[in-house]
């Protein structure tokens, strides 16, 4: 019988998560507090198989079967009973995180693992909200997830190796690489890819060069596939001003959130998702040339 996984948040990460653990025959129930969430990510998860199947990269009987393996509640639910494996990854917030992870506790059966997709938050703070630490871990998967080849497993105080153990074995079966870190603020990617991202920000509202030549100049003098901008349009800056404010209180001043990304996020540019962050994007979600922010002195 397939396994079955509980995502808990249907967002920009969980449609991706759900989508890897459904085309590897896992029975997979997406649950998000908001029911039109949920929706969207089961179109955003069959517009992906159907893409895959046109491009030859998916067998067609195993896409309509990942699509009909999917479920959606807008709670936890008896469900969570027959689940080997939950991995939350709702709104970046601690309250929000340790509610839902104390719930599903009570709802799990005993030998079930608890993942979370946190980008930053400690683990073993958000395992505390349980009573099976040893069972909790750091499963930080990356955006798009159906592209993204590694997870970054985070050990907290009490997790214990036969979860690092079975994790590296789910990871692996979705067709991904894992990483092992012991748990430390924004673990090893997110702490890199915010600092990185700030000090674009930086140079942005400092004028020192244009949001496309930014972006242009670690694409060509570092070879990576995205600018630090264009990066942080994908993520959202609504995430990525909570980890940075995570960091700069646990880790100290270089984290501290350029005033750029407040206000940014204040007039509602998070990113992509939305339409419009740094760039605009059109309906069809391509960057809009030449919409880079231009920044007043
Ligand atoms: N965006 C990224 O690139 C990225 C990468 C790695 C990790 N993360 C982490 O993944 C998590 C989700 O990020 P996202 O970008 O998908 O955010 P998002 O804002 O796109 O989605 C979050 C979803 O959680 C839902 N939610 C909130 N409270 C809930 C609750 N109590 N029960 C069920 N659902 C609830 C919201 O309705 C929303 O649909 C965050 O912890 C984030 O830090 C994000």
């Amino acid at each position: 019988m397939s396994q079955t996984t509980i995502v808990v948040g249907a967002g920009l990460m969980g449609t991706g998560i759900a989508h890897a653990f459904a085309i590897s025959g896992h029975r997979v129930v997406l649950v998000d507090s908001d029911m039109a969430a949920a929706e969207k990510a089961q179109a955003q998860i069959a517009k992906i198989v159907g893409d895959g199947v046109r491009l030859g990269k998916l067998d067609e009987a195993k896409g309509r079967a990942a699509l009909d393996s999917l479920s959606l509640a807008s709670a936890l639910d008896g469900r969570l009973a027959e689940a080997g494996l939950l991995i939350e990854t709702a709104t970046e917030k601690l309250e929000i995180k340790q509610a839902i992870l104390s719930q599903a506790d009570d709802l799990l059966p005993a030998h079930a693992v608890i993942g979370t997709n946190t980008s930053a938050l400690s683990i073993s703070e958000l395992a505390a909200a349980t009573r099976r630490a040893p069972q909790v871990i750091g499963m930080h998967f990356f955006n798009p997830v159906h592209k993204m080849k590694l997870v970054e497993l985070i050990r907290g105080v009490d997790t214990s190796a036969a979860t690092v153990e079975q994790s590296r074995a789910w990871a692996s079966e979705i067709g991904k690489t894992s990483i092992l870190v012991n748990e430390a603020p924004g673990f090893t990617t997110s702490r890199m890819s915010a600092l990185a991202g700030n000090e674009a920000m930086y140079m942005l509202s400092e004028g020192v060069a244009s949001a496309e030549d930014i972006d242009t100049s670690l694409r060509m003098a570092f070879n990576h596939p995205m600018g630090p901008l264009e990066l942080g349009d994908l993520t959202g800056w609504d995430t990525r001003l909570k980890v940075l404010q995570y960091l700069h209180t646990t880790l100290g001043e270089k984290f501290r959130p350029c005033p750029l990304i407040i206000k940014m996020v204040k007039s509602g540019r998070h990113g992509r998702k939305v339409g419009r962050g740094v760039y605009e994007y059109a309906a069809d979600g391509q960057k809009i040339a030449g919409s880079g922010l231009k920044v007043h002195a």
